[in-house]
């Protein structure tokens, strides 16, 4: 039995660590291959922009869509900004309404907050205690002046998977568009942009073992999409801006991957955490999952240990590196707005766990993670 390396990461929500295999296609985009890939006079620029190229079908494929309907960004929330802002000023001043969630993540909101500021109006739909739009609330949030629906694939804090299918047919019968930000969900669960009626589809090349700082929008042809930057126009004159090739590449790799690993990448993925589940339903009394048990990604926990404070709780797991919330709130120190819309009393939250388990991720660290949480739960609650 090989040694356990501690701390044990178990936050793949918020970030994974890069694929060997991914870096060692990025290394000689940051050496040698160093051209710019807009320069069309020499082979430097031809090298990298053919990089690029393979790259730009790699994650098409990922989706079913075509290389020209892929472009490069700086990663989600970048995707989400030009996607959501970007369609619903297309439409403007025609159509000024759009349709979201709840629960979805920051970005979106904060994009949707900011039409809402230039005169849009935004539905915000509920979710049930599973984290679950209703479908008949989106039909009925649908007017003549809806533009845009924007409803997350997988939830980042609490793994929660939408109907996205049913979502996309309600859109394309009704004429309108649909956005989906698939950061959690590109390349760990199947998507297929046809099948799924999806117009606007964000990724992020960290939450799939590639780099940070790269991402794409696949934006289906027709689609119009006013530029929210201005500059030499390119990604179709939707992002402008000199691409990097190392990035892509990783991206375009680690979608690769991905789509060739997908199966067996869920399949121990979801055995892990149903066993670390196990583990902690059969010992201890006061384990709740938060969200549908069977709409989900099951690479995310998100627990309620009740009664157990989880800022002293996250102190006490200094070997299991796992967090409150998603990254950003966390940060914060702000209850989770996720949880809350759940239904979970402030305490609840307080009280809740993200795990995230990945494709690094092994039996024994699950071992010791279930182990070392009943400790802590013990040590933590009212004797
Ligand atoms: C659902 C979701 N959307 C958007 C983002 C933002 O992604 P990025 O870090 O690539 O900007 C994240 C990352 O936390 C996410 O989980």
């Amino acid at each position: 039995m090989s040694e356990l390396k501690l701390p044990i990461y178990l936050d793949y929500q918020a970030t994974t660590p890069i694929d060997p295999r991914v870096l060692d296609k990025m290394m000689p985009f940051l050496t040698n291959e160093f051209g710019n890939p807009h320069s069309v006079e020499h082979n430097f620029g031809w090298k990298a922009e053919a990089a690029i190229d393979v790259a730009r079908a790699q994650i098409a494929n990922v989706i079913g869509s075509i290389s020209e309907e892929v472009i490069f960004t700086s990663g989600a929330t970048e995707s989400n900004n030009i996607a959501i802002k970007g369609a619903a000023f297309a439409k403007f001043p025609n159509k000024n309404h759009v349709i979201t969630a709840k629960t979805e993540h920051e970005c979106v909101l904060a994009s949707t907050r900011s039409l809402e500021k230039l005169g849009f109006t935004v539905t915000y739909l509920n979710v049930d205690h599973d984290g679950l739009i209703d479908l008949d609330e989106l039909k009925n949030s649908i007017t003549e002046k809806t533009s845009l629906v924007s409803i997350m694939a997988v939830n980042n804090e609490i793994g929660v998977l939408q109907n996205i299918k049913t979502i996309g047919e309600i859109c394309k019968s009704t004429d309108i568009l649909f956005h989906t930000d698939a950061a959690q969900a590109f390349g760990k669960i199947p998507l297929n942009v046809n099948d799924m009626n999806i117009d606007l589809m964000s990724i992020s090349g960290h939450k799939i073992y590639g780099p940070k700082g790269i991402g794409a929008l696949f934006v289906r042809n027709g689609v119009k999409v006013i530029p929210i930057m201005d500059g030499g126009g390119q990604e179709n004159g939707l992002r402008s801006g000199t691409l990097s090739p190392a990035l892509c590449v990783g991206l375009g790799e680690a979608s690769k991957i991905a789509l060739n690993d997908m199966t067996s990448d869920l399949k121990n993925v979801s055995k892990l955490s149903k066993s670390l589940l196990d583990i902690l339903r059969h010992k201890l009394n006061n384990v709740r999952l938060n969200g549908s048990e069977t709409d989900r990604y099951f690479g995310n926990l998100n627990l309620t240990f009740i009664g157990v404070k989880s800022d002293l709780f996250i102190a006490d797991l200094k070997n299991i590196a796992v967090s409150s919330g998603s990254a950003c709130s966390s940060a914060k120190h702000k209850p989770s707005y996720v949880l809350n819309e759940l239904g979970l009393s402030k305490r609840d939250i307080s009280s809740s766990i993200r795990i995230g388990i990945g494709r690094m991720t092994t039996e024994e660290e699950i071992d010791f993670a279930a182990k070392y949480i009943i400790k802590c739960v013990h040590n933590r609650q009212p004797k």
